[in-house]
C-alpha cells in the first residue's frame, strides 16, 4: 500500500516535469508580433518606442520586470492602466507584447 502510494507520487512527479520541460511558464510570445500588438493597443500612452507619453516609458522596462512579471503586470492592471487582457488581448498577444516590451 505504501509502496503504491510512493510508486503514485513518483509517477505525477514525472508526468509534472515532463510537462514543465515542454515549457511550463516558458512564454511563448515573440517580440515581431508583439510589436503589432504594441502598435495597435499600447503605443498611444506609452509612445511610438516606448518613450512615454500619457504613461511612464517603458524603455529598460527589463530592469525592473522579466517577461513574466510584466504578463502579469497586464493581466492584473489597476488604473490607470487600463485592463486590456482578456479583451482585447488574446494570452498569446499579451505573451508577445511583453517580449517586445522587454526588448526595448
Ligand atoms: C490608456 C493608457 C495606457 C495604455 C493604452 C497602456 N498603458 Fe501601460 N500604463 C499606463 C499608465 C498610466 C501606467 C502607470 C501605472 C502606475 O504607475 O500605476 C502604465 C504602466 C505600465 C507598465 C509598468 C511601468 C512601470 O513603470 O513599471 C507596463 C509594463 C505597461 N504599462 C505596459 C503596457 C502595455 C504592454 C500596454 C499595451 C498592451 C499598455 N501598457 C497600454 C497607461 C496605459
Amino acid at each position: 500500500m505504501r509502496f503504491a502510494t510512493a510508486w503514485r507520487n513518483a509517477l505525477v512527479l514525472i508526468a509534472f516535469t515532463t510537462v514543465c520541460l515542454a515549457g511550463c511558464g516558458q512564454p511563448s510570445g515573440t517580440a515581431q508580433r508583439g510589436a503589432r500588438v504594441y502598435a495597435m493597443h499600447c503605443q498611444a500612452c506609452h509612445g511610438q518606442h516606448g518613450e512615454g507619453g500619457l504613461a511612464p516609458e517603458l524603455t529598460g522596462e527589463h530592469y525592473h520586470k522579466n517577461v513574466s512579471q510584466t504578463i502579469a503586470w497586464i493581466k492584473y492592471a489597476l488604473p490607470p492602466m487600463p485592463q486590456l487582457y482578456r479583451a482585447p488581448l488574446s494570452e498569446q498577444e499579451v505573451d508577445d507584447v511583453s517580449v517586445f516590451v522587454a526588448s526595448l
